[in-house]
């Protein structure tokens, strides 16, 4: 019997340049914050038009790591989204502040000025917009917010590598941002990584402080710290991403495009504002029917994804420490409806239309 064709969700590129790199790494002796980090940590912040770009640990590590660098309190409020991964909202949890949760809208899963005025409090330090799929959240009324209530925003732009707000790259509209490199992001580490732009000399300063135990001099701790440190195989590898990460989201774009014309009439495809220039970390669609289409895209060789199932106050995790909350209409219609196609740079016509193809004849068997 044939085996069916698979097409994965996403793919990570590997060519020899980049093993090349890793190679010469291995070779060198340092291996942790070394002159691979500094280069990287350089071409990123040129990259997103800003002064300081600080390496860590993961995605998660960054908005941690922004949260202490603003001297976020025990009982501070920061307001962050319900519909996006829990690492957006559980940074503020460890330390000891609590995340004020907002409903997104449905055009893009992003925070409203609406829902963000309603829930500020004297508490209110920081706002968290998630810049979700790869489409920036509406940045500018959230300054406005921000300034007239003085407030920090941290731009979660852990999807969002390149994504463009205003002709401006996210990354360094609000005080700070925060990206990933896990595997399946725009581009990666190929391990967990993340890294903190930001404007501010003294953020970047407390940020690199605390990622590496509070050193100042090799044995000289000024403050308690972390090891939440990157390392130079990584940032090696993140270096020849980088140079790719343009063409790539072109790539993206271009096959999102291809998506929305063969599937528009089937479903609800994404939007782009027109403010917006947006890089597709996922393509997501949306269909009442979702987990049926799930199912008979799976029985022919296509993976997708959900992101994600379940809103952030949903989750136990949550709901263990801060009770129950409602009122998130649209994250949970989200919830419930949206489906992850595949997307990555390599994917070929030839798959984009299979993929087309598959989701034309589920509806039409599910009409009959
Ligand atoms: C929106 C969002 N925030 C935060 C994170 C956390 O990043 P990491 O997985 O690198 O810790 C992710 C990564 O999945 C993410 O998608």
């Amino acid at each position: 019997m044939q085996e069916k064709s698979h097409i994965p969700l996403s793919k990570v590129y590997m060519d020899d340049e980049t093993v090349e790199a890793v190679s010469e790494v291995l070779g060198s002796g340092w291996y942790v914050l070394g002159e691979k980090v500094r280069e990287f940590e350089k071409r990123f912040a040129e990259f997103c038009g800003v002064k300081h770009a600080v390496c860590t640990s993961s995605g998660t590590a960054a908005i941690f790591l922004s949260l202490l660098a603003i001297d976020l309190r025990p009982g501070d409020e920061v307001i962050v989204p319900s519909f996006s991964f829990i690492a957006t909202a559980s940074p503020v949890l460890h330390i000891g502040a609590k995340p004020i949760f907002t409903d997104v809208n449905l055009r893009t899963y992003t925070l409203t000025q609406h829902e963000v005025k309603q829930k500020l409090s004297k508490r209110t330090k920081a706002i968290i917009p998630v810049h979700l799929f790869g489409h920036p959240a509406d940045m500018d009324p959230i300054m406005k917010i921000a300034e007239e209530n003085n407030l920090v925003v941290i731009e979660d732009a852990c999807q969002a590598h390149g994504a463009e707000y205003k002709g401006r790259k996210v990354g360094g509209i609000g005080q700070i941002a925060c990206f990933s490199f896990y595997p399946s992001k725009n581009m990666t580490v190929c391990g967990d990584g993340g890294i903190v732009t930001t404007n501010n000399d003294e953020i970047a300063e407390k940020i690199r402080m605390i990622r590496d135990h509070g050193r100042i001099e090799k044995y000289t701790h000024k403050i308690v710290g972390y090891n939440l440190r990157f390392n130079e195989i990584q940032a090696a590898i993140g270096i020849k991403q980088l140079e790719k990460l343009q063409g790539w989201n072109e790539a993206r774009r271009k096959i999102a495009q291809a998506y929305n014309e063969a599937l528009n009439n089937l479903v609800v495809v994404p939007v782009e504002e027109h403010w917006a220039k947006r890089v597709y970390h996922m393509y997501v669609i949306r269909t009442e029917k979702r987990n049926n289409l799930r199912q008979f895209l799976r029985e022919n060789g296509i993976s997708t994804g959900i992101h994600y199932p379940i809103p952030i106050p949903k989750q136990p995790a949550m709901t263990n420490v801060l009770g129950e909350l409602s009122s998130f209409k649209n994250s949970e219609l989200a919830a419930k409806t949206v489906l992850s196609l595949p997307l990555y740079p390599q994917l070929s016509i030839n798959e984009i239309e299979c993929v087309c193809a598959k989701i034309s004849e589920f509806f039409k068997k599910f009409k009959s």
